[in-house]
């Protein structure tokens, strides 16, 4: 690259996302070229695929089944990877690096357990691997975090990372409808997938939020490393009384960095429903939108909104990365841009502030047993873990059920704390179902 008028894409998986790559590069050619000063061409296409009409033209581009044919063609100087999943997309990335090419990908789950090593061959080919498309879709957070952001050291990133989720929660409380109903009716409308375990145990915020920390604190860690727990146990009386309390239900990821005074740092990184402030910014990012929100010393709090999948935007955030890479290596820039924003021999493997230790008020629904006592009972498991009880409320749901919702608001606490205090009750009989427990988030 750095001689011609044109720089040359390959794209390995020809899917939703990948088709709408195509369409970008094709329907704003234009505007691409009067911003780069060249011509972004799409040379080659690889998948299995090569039967079903897409829709779009692929005039002049050579579309086979053959990935390393792709990856190895002089013509080809930026690959991208589009083809998701573990092994195959991390044996095309390598081999696409070892051959010298730049990679783009959207593979959040492959970079989250595996990007450590890929960054580092990247590191070590003088490479670039750029994956925007990865976290929030179309909304530019990476790019923020490691360009307009680069001055600061980042105290939070807190967002909505997953659109799935957020379409249910929103269903749920706009409804009044149990969480299997509205995920049903989420996967007739194409927004939730027909196995809906990534999404829904926050597995995918978890994978986001992984790229997300190591972006903004230079930690690495792997998703792994992330406490998480998703929306299956909600029920649409939480969304009830959370809108009397003030509060609406999101899925957050939330990392945060903490500073010692020795200049120690230590990082809080977590995946979980969470009652936040109604009047925050993120309590009004309904249905399947993603918004992050970043706080920086020098920036204060900065707030990125747009739509965390589908087949535009998020072609959109990969056109962008293309267009990166393309100007920066006909600039004649010299060696990759840090694909975590960090130098790599900055990168650190942080110590975690574990879950027990995050203090804060919460909100705990028990299904309690309908006898005298049973209050009282609630009341002294949490009094002996020195969890105060700040308000209460008893549902009656009519006559003749064997359990009632008790809602209690918490005092702030440990979490620990108060996971032991609902271990205890959940074993005690004083309740018929295990008791959902929801953070409170004040720092919106
Ligand atoms: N499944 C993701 C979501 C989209 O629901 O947000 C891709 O990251």
């Amino acid at each position: 690259m750095g001689e011609g008028s044109v720089v040359g894409v390959g794209l390995i998986g020809f899917g939703t996302i990948g088709t709408g790559v195509v369409k970008v590069l094709a329907e704003n050619a234009d505007v691409i070229s009067e911003r780069l000063g060249f011509s972004l061409k799409l040379v080659r296409v690889a998948d299995l695929d090569t039967e079903t009409d897409r829709g779009v033209s692929l005039d002049g581009v050579v579309f086979d089944s053959n990935a390393s044919g792709l990856i190895h063609d002089p013509a080809v100087d930026i690959v991208i990877e589009l083809v998701g999943g573990y092994d195959i997309a991390k044996r095309f990335i390598l081999e696409a690096i070892s051959a010298g090419k730049h990679v783009v990908t959207a593979n959040k789950a492959l970079l989250a357990l595996h990007g450590k090593e890929i960054f580092k061959a990247a590191d070590a080919q003088g490479v670039d691997v750029l994956f925007e498309a990865a976290v929030g879709g179309g909304i530019p957070i990476l790019r923020s975090l490691r360009e307009g952001l680069a001055a600061n050291h980042i105290q939070s990133v807190v967002g909505i990372l997953n659109g799935t989720t957020n379409f249910v929660l929103t269903e749920m409380e706009r409804c009044g409808e149990p969480f299997e109903v509205v995920l049903k009716r989420a996967q007739e409308l194409g927004y939730a997938e027909a196995d809906p375990t990534f999404d829904v145990d926050g597995i995918d915020a978890a994978h986001k939020l992984a790229l997300l920390t190591g972006m903004a604190f230079g930690a690495e860690l792997t998703f792994e490393d992330i406490p998480t727990e998703g929306i299956r146990n909600l029920a649409p009386i939480d969304m009830e009384i959370a809108g009397e309390l003030g509060f609406r239900i999101k899925l957050l990821g939330i990392a945060r960095a903490h500073r010692g005074a020795g200049g120690e740092e230590r990082i809080e990184a977590r995946i979980h429903p969470t009652m936040v402030p109604i009047s925050s910014m993120l309590a009004n990012v309904d249905a399947a939108m993603n918004a992050v929100e970043v706080r920086g010393d020098a920036v204060g709090p900065t707030l990125y909104y747009g739509a965390g999948a589908g087949e535009m935007p998020t072609a959109s955030a990969v056109v962008a990365d293309l267009m990166e890479i393309a100007r920066e290596k006909q600039r004649g820039g010299a060696g990759p841009v840090s694909p975590l924003s960090y130098r790599p021999e900055a990168l650190a493997q942080k110590s975690l502030v574990s879950l027990g230790e995050v203090r804060g008020r919460s909100y705990v629904r028990f299904s309690a047993v309908d006898r005298p006592g049973c209050l009282a009972g609630i009341a002294a498991a949490l009094a002996e873990e020195g969890v105060g009880i700040e308000s209460l409320v008893q549902r009656s749901t009519g006559a003749g059920l064997a359990d009632v919702p008790v809602i209690v608001v918490t005092h702030p606490a440990e979490d620990h704390a108060l996971r032991r205090a609902l271990a205890n009750i959940d074993a005690s009989g004083a309740v018929t179902a295990t008791s959902v427990a929801l953070r409170i988030e004040e720092e919106l």
